[in-house]
């Protein structure tokens, strides 16, 4: 269970990260981080002018992580620059199940208003890798 201290830490890297959002296209700026088992990484939307190229702070900071060697997240903090928290979208999701379909996800709005689910309850009954390995077909 990750304590209030080391939400509070996430969502200050989360934080940073939005100052480097490259979203020209939304003008929706977004940071996010995770606490893996590799660490903490931070990351920002990095949106394309071809629009769907665009990739969510979510997955930019999963990203970071398992490419340092992380194969577990225990939580990930997601921040954008409005009143209300905002909630990872259905492909972060996804994604983020991957490396730990109970995380905690913590999202807090540009108030201070902060939300707080596991990702279980974002993304029940969620495809993941024992649905393919060849014994589960
Ligand atoms: N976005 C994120 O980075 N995370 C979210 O949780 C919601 C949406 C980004 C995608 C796009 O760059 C912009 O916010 C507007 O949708």
């Amino acid at each position: 269970m990750i304590d209030d201290a080391a939400i509070d830490a996430l969502l200050a890297a989360a934080r940073g990260a939005r100052e480097h959002a490259y979203a020209p296209y939304s003008h929706f700026p977004v940071g996010a981080a995770v606490d893996s088992d590799a660490g903490v990484f931070a990351g920002a939307n990095v949106e394309n002018a071809a629009y769907p190229t665009g990739i969510c702070a979510e997955r930019v900071a999963a990203a970071a992580a398992v490419s340092a060697g992380a194969r577990h997240v225990a939580a990930v903090v997601v921040t954008g620059d409005i009143d209300e928290p905002i909630t990872p979208c259905g492909q972060c999701r996804q994604f983020l199940s991957e490396f730990g379909p109970g995380m905690t996800v913590v999202s807090e709005g540009r108030g201070g208003i902060r939300r707080r689910w596991s990702l279980a309850d974002l993304l029940p009954h969620a495809f993941g890798p024992k649905d393919v390995e060849p014994s589960g077909r």
